[in-house]
């Protein structure tokens, strides 16, 4: 599976949902490669940490942008049972280029009406992508949902408007174990004390994403 974790929006949690979802399946046993498309680098700045504290990252990660991205995932795919791309913020160059390579785009989105508004832009940039990768399948999940009030159902109903991308049913809500975790270089799913909504959320996610085709 080649995953890309975008959206043209940064702070939407691109990076805390590729380096959970890395960890999930890396913890599965899947030879993971981890792509960090972003400039920022900081999913291979959790990646060092992760190492530094536990021992090993338990996956590969490696820098790649633009054109680079989309030739060097296409060598690896043979290497690795899954990659992971965390791709976007600013550049769409690439962006694009991951989309192009991608069997799925998994773009969270915090249910906020600016966050919303700007799917429309990733929305023709998977239109434009699958005039090349036909099959690209493209998913929004809620990130940094509320935990309750109708903010979320509101953003669901908008995002299902959208052109050319699904909408999982399940969210992931703004919960501390998130950035926590992240601080020490973990996935929720093994941090202590355990969130067990956020893991409960997390596995969903994976189920939606990764398994079910
Ligand atoms: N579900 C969540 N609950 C709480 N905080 C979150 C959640 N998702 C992301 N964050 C926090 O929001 C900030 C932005 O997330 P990040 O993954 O860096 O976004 P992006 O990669 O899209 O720029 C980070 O501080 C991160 O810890
Ligand atoms: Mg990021």
């Amino acid at each position: 599976m080649i995953l890309a974790v975008g959206n043209t929006k940064g702070g939407v949690g691109k990076t805390t949902l590729a380096v959970n979802l890395a960890v999930a399946l890396a913890l599965a046993g899947r030879d993971l490669l981890l792509v960090d498309g972003d400039e920022q680098g900081t999913a291979l700045t959790f990646t060092q940490l992760r190492a530094e504290r536990l021992g090993q990252a338990g996956y590969t990660a490696v820098a790649l942008t633009g054109a680079a991205l989309r030739s060097q995932v296409r060598q690896l795919a043979t290497k690795y049972d899954d990659i992971i791309i965390d791709v976007g913020g600013r550049d769409t160059g690439s962006l694009r280029a991951a989309l192009t390579v991608a069997d799925t785009l998994l773009v969270p989105v915090q249910p906020r009406s600016f966050d919303v508004w700007a799917l429309d832009q990733v929305s023709a940039l998977v239109a434009e992508a699958r005039e090349i990768n036909e099959g690209l399948r493209a998913v929004a999940v809620l990130n940094g949902a509320d935990a309750q009030g109708a903010d979320n159902e509101a953003a669901l109903e908008m995002i299902g408007d959208i052109d050319g991308i699904e909408v999982l049913p399940t969210s992931i809500v703004r919960r501390k174990a998130f950035p926590n975790a992240a601080a020490e270089g973990r996935a929720v799913i093994e941090q202590s004390p355990r969130d067990p909504k956020a893991i409960d959320e997390l596995t969903a996610l994976i189920g939606a994403v990764c398994i079910s085709r």
